[in-house]
Order: structure tokens, then C-alpha cells, then sequence
């Protein structure tokens, strides 16, 4: 369909970065992007009418989102960009190539291109060695001024690496290092630095890229009190271990594990070093509330059903429901990778799994009808029916009822 488009219009269309790298290694990437020798804007448009979809533009970068009726996403981009030198001035426009739009790409695993129209469709336009890099596994940069241009090509260096099971080329690293050095990763704005974390934490296994991080000299450009020592890599290993269990109880609760993997991450920092931490990388409040604002309670809490455990207590599922209740499930999981402890695991399985969810059948207004006064009584009476129920002694509304008279 786009190269049909691409040839009524009279302009190549071709499918560039990612996609064109992933489909050489027959990796699944549902993110096309596609780049349009002339406007794309006007071929988006274009296209957008014919086949009734979305088109949300981007005048100042020459680029345009097409979303399809089911929601798919399609980039375009164009090689033909309009400087407005100031107000009212014709726009000079620059007709770039395609091989001189690629050039300005991060590495060279990124810039082929693959053409889509009819004549040529699937040519593979490879101007700078990335089919040479792909099969030695290679992640390059194209110049030497690539970190410099763009300091957090730094961590998608190592996305790129760790996630492909490549290697970063020796002179690439050494820019790379270069980069730290000068201070330029360390100067990259936060919003920026949070959104490239996130992607490594959200990587399927982000142990090796953290640790990769490390090495390079990248973590101390977010914090300089991180560091991923023996007990960085045990406790990763742990987390990962709690994530694949948690993952077997098939529970319909969102968590979204790189915040788990975040706070393993934040581990070794004291309260205000977790301020400077959000602070630095400008952490929406509600995520730092959530994540850290009940950190140090959630731990304690934890660490008090541990020694209960080690003492050979017997807990109640009421004592535990009271414990763990409206602790947020990141700050439960990387509690528990942190423990090690079995035993505790089983326990707040057993919580998540069967009493999380439990709530009292009865209504405020039929507690109000049995003669309960209004305000916190009512709540009081909840909390007890509750119990009651969590521990096994009540099972029905009716038994509920009946407590709630006595
Ligand atoms: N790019 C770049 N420098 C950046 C970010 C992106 O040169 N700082 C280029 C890359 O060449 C990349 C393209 O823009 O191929 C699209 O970026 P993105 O969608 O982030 O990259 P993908 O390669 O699709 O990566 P992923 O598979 O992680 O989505």
C-alpha cells in the first residue's frame, strides 16, 4: 500500500531503521518506519485520506504519525526539510538525500533501508556497512562526533548491545568513553535520561545492560552514589527470580516491572540520595510517591513478618491482610527479592493471591440500619468483619450480619 501510494505520488518510499534491522534478524517489530524522498507530511496526509486513517503532523520536523483504524502506528518522515529562517521569509528548503538523512543516524545497524515501491521493492540500500555489522554483530557509530551530537546514544548503545547479544566495536566504545569523560552524558536533561532508563529497565533482561552501564561509566552520570557491586548483582538476580515467580501466579494486578527493577537499581541510596535521584531525572510526582514515598514503611513491614517467620510465629490472614494491605506490588516484589527468604515469598503469595482481594459484604448503610452510628464506627465495624471473614470464622453476608448485631 505505501509504495502504491509512493508511485501515484512519484517519490521513493522506504522503510528505514529498526524495523529493516530487526526483519534481517528475523526479530518480530511492529514499529514501521518509513521515510519519504520529498514531503512526507503531504504523502501522509495523503495516504491518511485514502485509507481512512489518522494523521498528526509535525510541521517543524517534517514528520507525521499515521494511526490506522485498529490503532497500528506508522512513522513518516521526510528527507526534504523547510527551515523558517524568521517570520514571513520564505522557507529555505533543503532537499537532503536519503543516504545524507541516514547519515545522521545513530549506528550502522540502524540505517538501512528497504524500498518500498513497486519497481524496487526490497532493495536493501546500504550505504554505510550496517549488513556488514549486523552479521559480525557489531553496534558502530558512523563518525566519530555521533555521542557528542547526541550523548544518549550512550545508553541505546548499550540497549542495542545487550538486547542483540553484540558488541560494542572497540573505537565506538572508546567515543563512547570519551563522551562520559567530558561530562556530556552527565549533562543530559532529565526527562531525557528518565526516558532512556526506563527503556533499558524495560528490556527483557536489563541485569546485563545495567551492569554494562556500570562498566562504562554511565551510572554515576545519573547519581554518583550508584554502583553495581556483588550485592547489585545478587539482589538482580534475586529480583529476577521474584519477577518469573510472580509471573507464574497469573494475577490481573498492572505492575510494571521496571519500576521493580528502578528501585533494585536505587538500592544502595539513603533517603535524601533517592530525592536527588528523582530530582535529577525529574520523576513524575504520583510515580515517586508510589515508588519511593512508602519505600522505607513497606521494608520495615517486610522485615517485621521475616522475624515473625524466624521466630516461628504463627500469622493469621488477618495480621498478614493488616501488614501488607495498600502496599504498592513493586515495592512487595523488590521487597521480597531483597529478603531471599522463601518462606516469606510463600506467605505473600498466599496474600496476594487469596486475601488481597477480599472485602466485607455488608454495606455502611445496612451497618447504619443495624444501629451503627455514622463515622468511623462504621469503619471500625468494617475492619472487624473483615477480619473475621479473612481468618475464616464468617464466610456469608448473613454471618456477617449476624457479627455485626452482636
Ligand atoms: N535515532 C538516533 N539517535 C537517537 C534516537 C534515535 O539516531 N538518539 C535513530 C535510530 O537510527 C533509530 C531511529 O532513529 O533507528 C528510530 O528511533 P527508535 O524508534 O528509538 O529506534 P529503534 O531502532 O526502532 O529502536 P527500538 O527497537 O528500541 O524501538
Amino acid at each position: 500500500l505505501l509504495g502504491n501510494s509512493g508511485d501515484e505520488q512519484g517519490v521513493a518510499v522506504h522503510a528505514v531503521g529498526g524495523f529493516v534491522r530487526d526483519l534481517l534478524l528475523d526479530l518480530p517489530n511492529l514499529d514501521l518506519d518509513i521515510t519519504i524522498e520529498g514531503d512526507g507530511i503531504f504523502f501522509a496526509e495523503t495516504f491518511g485520506e485514502q485509507h481512512g486513517c489518522r494523521v498528526r503532523p509535525h510541521q517543524a520536523f517534517g514528520t507525521a504519525v499515521v494511526v490506522f483504524p485498529d490503532g497500528r502506528k506508522l512513522d513518516v518522515a521526510s528527507t526534504r526539510l523547510e527551515y523558517y529562517d524568521s517570520p514571513g521569509v520564505l522557507p529555505t528548503v533543503e532537499r537532503a538525500s536519503l543516504r545524507h538523512d541516514l547519515y545522521r543516524r545513530d549506528f550502522t545497524i540502524n540505517t538501512l533501508a528497504l524500498c518500498l515501491n513497486h519497481d524496487r521493492f526490497g532493495v536493501l540500500l546500504d550505504f554505510f556497512g550496517g549488513q556488514k555489522d549486523l552479521q559480525d554483530k557489531t553496534v558502530r557509530v558512523l563518525h566519530n562526533l555521533s555521542f557528542v551530537e547526541d550523548p544518549t546514544r550512550a545508553f541505546r548503545a548499550i540497549r542495542f548491545e545487550q538486547r542483540l547479544s553484540f558488541q560494542l566495536d572497540p573505537h565506538t566504545e572508546g567515543l563512547l568513553r570519551s563522551a562520559v569523560r567530558a561530562g556530556l552524558v552527565e549533562r543530559v536533561g532529565g526527562k531525557r535520561l528518565m526516558g532512556e532508563l526506563i527503556q533499558i529497565l524495560k528490556e527483557q533482561e536489563p541485569t546485563l545492560a545495567v551492569k554494562r552501564m556500570a562498566q562504562l561509566g554511565l551510572l554515576p552520570c545519573i547519581h554518583t552514589g550508584l554502583r553495581f557491586g556483588p550485592d547489585s548483582e545478587q539482589l538482580f538476580a534475586e529480583l529476577e527470580r521474584v519477577l518469573a515467580w510472580y509471573q507464574l501466579l497469573y494475577l490481573e494486578t498492572p505492575l510494571e516491572p521496571w519500576t521493580v527493577w528502578f528501585l533494585a537499581l536505587m538500592d544502595r541510596l539513603d533517603s535524601p540520595q533517592y530525592l536527588e535521584v528523582c530530582q535529577r531525572l525529574m520523576m513524575p510526582e504520583r510515580l515517586m510517591e508510589r515508588i519511593f514515598g512508602h519505600r522505607h514503611k513497606a521494608l520495615k513491614r517486610l522485615q517485621h513478618l521475616r522475624q515473625a517467620l524466624g521466630r516461628g510465629q504463627e500469622i493469621s490472614n488477618s495480621q498478614l491482610y493488616t501488614l501488607l494491605h495498600g502496599m504498592p506490588l513493586e515495592l512487595l516484589l523488590y521487597g521480597l527479592a531483597r529478603s531471599g527468604q522463601d518462606e516469606l515469598r510463600r506467605l505473600v503469595s498466599h496474600y496476594l493471591t487469596r486475601l488481597a482481594e477480599v472485602k466485607s459484604l455488608v454495606s455502611g448503610t445496612e451497618l447504619q440500619d443495624l444501629g451503627v452510628p455514622r463515622g468511623p464506627a462504621i469503619r471500625t465495624m468494617k475492619e472487624r468483619l473483615l477480619s473475621a471473614r479473612l481468618d475464616g470464622l464468617i464466610a456469608s453476608k448473613d454471618e456477617e450480619l449476624e457479627l455485626a448485631r452482636q
